[in-house]
């Protein structure tokens, strides 16, 4: 049972009488900060009495005479300028606890109503360097659809890859002039990976030449007029802002300590050809080479023999090298439905919003309008190709007609959030106003240098050595550990390498899991395989103490949970890890509300700090008696089983023994 949401719901019906939006005052029952105020804690006398002009304690008596909670809490008090506190009953923690213990969900209900969820997560574009942002959809991606699941919901998880994009156009161009045969037949995904990277730099080379000088000369006038700006600024206030606006610009440009500008940026991609011998003799070869490559593409899309073949030839290659990946990750996806699988339906869409009259011609390129918005949802260029925008909404309509989709979520990076927020306005306009339409976004993953995390290769493979070097990090982190051990080591070679393995993939997964999704956060080995703080190794160490416990005992797992020992939570420590466990329900819930998976992360925490408390407090194997022995060892047991469920639940594996 999710018992805030109970509380909620009897908050709810005491209120009715008071505001016409019960809900939401209810809203304000909360777990309680201080345990001294209790367990729970309403805060919503004071704002509601605000409202109808009345005094907050007289309020609070009146919402706790109404008040229907007495088989859950002990009876309700009024506090300070009108603070409900609840406690609940012991006996009845008592009993729910147990419950949980002999409930093979752990105290999760199947919601009432299930959905139909897809998850579009992972996404990556195939051939072309894959990068941690990819990592993070993934494994954001890949935690909701468990945790949904969990719920009860109907979730259909899918990878739509970008294998349509202008990209195929640079690795046909590629492959048809620069490609190193021996190189593709030992390593294909390797060889066309840098057959996209050699013709990507060639593709910026002219723009970047033709920008450079035009951005020199921006900043010398910004410079230029600098000083005047700032001894109008002294005279006048208002005109600080117009100071703030060029020194602004002259940062963009010319950059800071820790952050390139554009102009270096440029430079860095005219250097990048000029002072590589095969590139410079390649781009004098090929001076229109960025054309050529977009009418490679436009001949794939118009369905030529020889792109088509070619195409065909890398897609697999491409899927395989990214199964690999995702192996390694533990995660599988229902459907690998990528952009090309819509082809078909572009044009029908594109006829269809016109024909609604959603859909207008603006300067030769179809386009809907949003109100509000300047830029417009290009839905067909000029030139007639068809665009991101264009296959999103096929794909919309696909997932909708075909799948049966109440709601789609986007685990796609924050910058991409312009396009989510015109994609789902159009398609509300389109007939879509009642699926869920949602980004679930995510911000940048950070090096420690303060700029966008990149894998040393910058591609698959360098993804891969990522998860490697995980690995390596978290051995060193799993010896040292087991070196000192009291009475020496435990683990043999073998076993360390496995535990490694789950240590480092689970720390990788839980640094993208544990910050606010929102956040931008920066990679640091060290803190993502701490053995204390917020990680997925301490968590997975609590979890290996648990089974060290019962293993010392002496205590198969499956007899005790058996026995029909009753969990019994007398002392403070007992009590607080119990009614932690009673919330594990609540942590899903909270999740699944704004699609944030930190909110388990944040429980799983709190409940193994919880746990070295108790254990600090409350002897287990020495417990004074039987009675309390035997109760210990089955709270002890029931929050091994919560972590380990939960970290399964993010994906994140553990060890029994570590
Ligand atoms: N392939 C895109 C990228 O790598 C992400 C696709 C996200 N999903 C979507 N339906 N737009 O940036």
């Amino acid at each position: 049972m999710n018992i805030l949401a109970e509380l909620r719901r009897r908050f709810s019906a005491a209120l009715a009488e008071s505001t016409d939006d019960p809900e939401q005052f209810a809203q304000m029952v909360r777990p309680a900060q201080d345990p001294r105020f209790g367990d729970f804690q309403a805060n919503c006398a004071m704002p509601l009495a605000k409202l109808i002009g009345t005094n907050p304690r007289d309020l609070a008596q009146q919402i706790v005479d109404k008040l229907d909670v007495l088989d859950l809490c002990d009876p309700p008090e009024v506090a300070g300028p009108g603070f409900i506190n609840l406690r609940l009953r012991d006996d009845w923690l008592e009993a729910e606890v147990n419950a949980i213990a002999f409930d093979s969900g752990l105290g999760v209900q199947p919601v009432e109503t299930p959905r139909k969820y897809v998850v579009d997560f992972s996404s990556p574009n195939v051939a072309k360097p894959m990068h941690v942002g990819h990592l993070r959809s993934t494994v954001i991606g890949d935690a909701l659809c468990r945790i949904l699941r969990a719920l009860g919901h109907d979730v259909t998880s899918d990878n739509h890859i970008g294998d349509w994009g202008t990209q195929f156009g640079m690795i046909i161009y590629g492959y048809k002039h620069f490609l190193d045969r021996s190189s593709y037949e030992t390593d294909p995904v390797g060889e066309l990976a840098r057959l996209y990277r050699f013709v990507n730099t060639l593709c910026d080379y002219p723009a970047a030449k033709e920008k450079l000088p035009q951005l020199e000369q921006r900043l010398a006038e910004l410079k230029q007029q600098l000083p005047q700006a700032r001894e109008q600024a002294k005279s006048d206030k208002k005109l600080k802002k117009n100071v703030k606006r060029i020194e602004s610009e002259i940062r963009d440009l010319a950059g800071t300590d820790d952050r390139a500008g554009e102009i270096a940026e440029t430079q860095k991609k005219i250097a990048a050809v000029e002072s590589d011998l095969a590139l410079r003799q390649a781009m004098q070869e090929h001076p229109g080479i960025a054309r050529s490559v977009r009418d490679e593409t436009a001949r794939l899309h118009a369905g030529d023999d020889d792109n088509t073949r070619l195409w065909e030839e890398f897609l697999p290659q491409c899927i395989s090298a990214l199964q690999q990946v995702y192996q390694r990750l533990g995660i599988t996806f229902d459907m690998t439905l990528g952009e090309s699988h819509y082809q078909a339906q572009l044009g029908p869409a594109v006829d269809d919003l016109a024909a609604q009259g959603l859909a207008v011609e603006s300067d030769g390129a179809m386009c809907v309008f949003i109100e509000g918005n300047d830029a417009p949802f290009i839905v067909r260029k000029s030139d007639g190709a068809f665009t991101y925008a264009t296959t999103d909404l096929a794909t919309i309509h696909y997932r909708v007609r075909e799948l049966g989709a109440q709601a789609i979520l986007y685990v796609v990076d924050a910058r991409q959030s312009e396009h989510f927020d015109l994609l789902f306005a159009a398609a509300r306009k389109w007939g879509y106003a009642e699926t869920e339409l949602k980004h679930v976004s995510f911000g940048t993953v950070m090096g420690e240098d303060g700029r966008p995390f990149k894998t040393r290769a910058g591609d698959v493979v360098g993804l891969e050595s990522l998860l490697d070097e995980a690995v390596v990090e978290a051995r060193k982190i799993v010896d040292a550990n087991d070196d000192a051990k009291p009475d020496g080591p435990e683990l043999d070679d073998e076993t360390r390498s496995k535990v490694a393995e789950v240590v480092g993939i689970g720390g990788i997964k839980y640094a993208d899991l544990h910050h606010n999704r929102d956040s931008d956060y920066i990679f640091s080995w060290e803190k993502m395989l701490a053995t204390r703080g917020d990680t997925a190794t301490y968590m997975q160490y609590a979890y290996a103490r648990v089974c060290g416990i019962l293993r010392r005992g002496g205590i198969d797992p499956t007899e005790l949970r058996a026995s029909g020992e009753r969990i019994r939570l007398d002392e403070p420590a007992e009590r607080s890890l119990g009614l932690q466990l009673c919330r594990f329900a609540e942590a899903l819930d909270a999740v699944a509300t704004e699609y944030r998976p930190n909110q388990l992360t944040q429980y799983l925490f709190e409940t193994a700090n919880l746990l070295s408390t108790f254990y600090e407090q409350c002897p287990v194997l020495k417990a004074d008696d039987e009675a309390t022995r035997n109760s210990r060892l089955r709270l002890v047991d029931l929050t091994g089983r919560i972590i380990q469920h939960g970290l399964s639940l993010l994906g994140i594996d553990t060890c029994e023994q570590m």
